[in-house]
């Protein structure tokens, strides 16, 4: 099968039924998605699929066959950190990171939708992407913090 990652054509041998976490893990060496739950309930293997956010690990790689995925390792933009991710080591919106590249990726395609979302609509983009150390404070600091910078960038 063959797939457009993040604006380049790769192909695989892989078992269609594979997920398209692994396809981009290990056939890929994309290791910026985590595998967290495996079932859809954590976000953090969260990429773009023809420009859609879906969880990797509930999309078939067989799925991705022919389409574009996006995935968080094309959010910087070379060896600079883009502002949502700049925003959240600064506020301090990493722990243990195994959650920051999903909610990096969710933030990330929230405010290209919407550059100035109230609290409300940020918890709900954010309400499938869970964060076992922060208690998500720091997160929405993360976001209003990012936000305010891509406006001003505008
Ligand atoms: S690993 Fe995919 S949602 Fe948790
Ligand atoms: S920073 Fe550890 S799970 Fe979110």
């Amino acid at each position: 099968m063959r797939t457009n990652v993040n604006g380049e054509w790769r192909e695989a041998d892989i078992w269609p039924g594979a997920s398209l976490l692994t396809l981009l893990r290990d056939a890929f060496g994309l290791t910026g998605s985590k595998n967290a739950c495996e079932q859809g309930e954590c976000g953090s293997c969260s990429v773009w699929l023809d420009g859609e956010l879906v969880c990797a690990c509930l999309v078939l790689a067989a799925q991705a066959h022919d389409r574009q995925v996006r995935t968080v390792e094309s959010v910087a933009d070379g060896q600079r950190m883009s502002a949502v991710q700049d925003a959240f080591v600064e506020a301090g919106a990493v722990q243990c990171g195994f959650c920051t590249p999903g909610f990096v990726v969710a933030v990330t395609h929230l405010l290209a939708q919407d550059p100035n979302p109230n609290e409300v609509q940020v918890r709900e983009a954010l309400s499938g992407n869970i964060c076992r150390c922060t208690g998500y404070a720091k997160i929405l600091d993360a976001v209003t913090l990012a936000a305010s910078r891509l406006r001003e960038d505008r």
